[in-house]
């Protein structure tokens, strides 16, 4: 009885965290564990849908782990001074009828369907998780939806 009891409550918070990690605004970057991408006053501040911000938050803290470097999977290197160039208008290894980053159509860019998990080839991205949160998909969504810009507004 006592033992259900305390099982039944050691599974609310979990709950409560995951549900905490789907809310927020573009200023509220959070990875899949809940945590701030990015606390606010730091080198990147937090999370727009520009591609500076994305770069600070997303790109170099979580994806450079794999997609560096000389060997970087499908040749996607997505540090700082290689990502913009390797991503937008630029077809996908795995599926070539794909642009990466489709500049004004965040549907019809690759890199969506690999954070999103539908994919037509290989994992879903960060490859083994944890993955990105819905919010912070969705300011990629809408950096791209903005036509991809390498800077911020003119
Ligand atoms: C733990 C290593 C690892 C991490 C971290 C990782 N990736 Fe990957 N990524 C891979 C591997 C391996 C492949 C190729 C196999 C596959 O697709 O499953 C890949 C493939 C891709 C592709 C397909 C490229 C193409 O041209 O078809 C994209 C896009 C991608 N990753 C984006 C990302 C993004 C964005 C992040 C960060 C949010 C990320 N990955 C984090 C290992 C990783």
């Amino acid at each position: 009885m006592r033992l259900d009891r305390l099982r039944r409550l050691g599974a609310a918070p979990l709950l409560a965290a995951a549900l905490a990690g789907c809310g927020g605004g573009s200023g509220e970057g959070l990875d899949a564990n809940g945590r701030p991408l990015d606390e606010g006053g730091g080198p990147g501040g937090p999370l727009q849908p520009t591609f500076a911000s994305i770069q600070a938050n997303v790109f170099t803290p979580i994806c450079t782990a794999c997609h560096a470097g000389a060997s970087a999977p499908a040749g996607l290197r997505l540090d700082e001074g290689s990502s913009y160039a390797l991503l937008v208008g630029v077809a996908s290894a795995e599926v070539p009828g794909l642009q990466r980053v489709n500049p004004g159509n965040p549907a019809d860019s690759y890199i969506v369907h690999k954070l999103e998990g539908r994919a037509a080839v290989g994992a879903r991205m960060p490859f083994g998780g944890p993955y990105l949160d819905d919010a912070t998909i969705a300011v990629i969504r809408q950096w791209i939806a903005a036509g991809a810009p390498q800077g911020t507004a003119p």
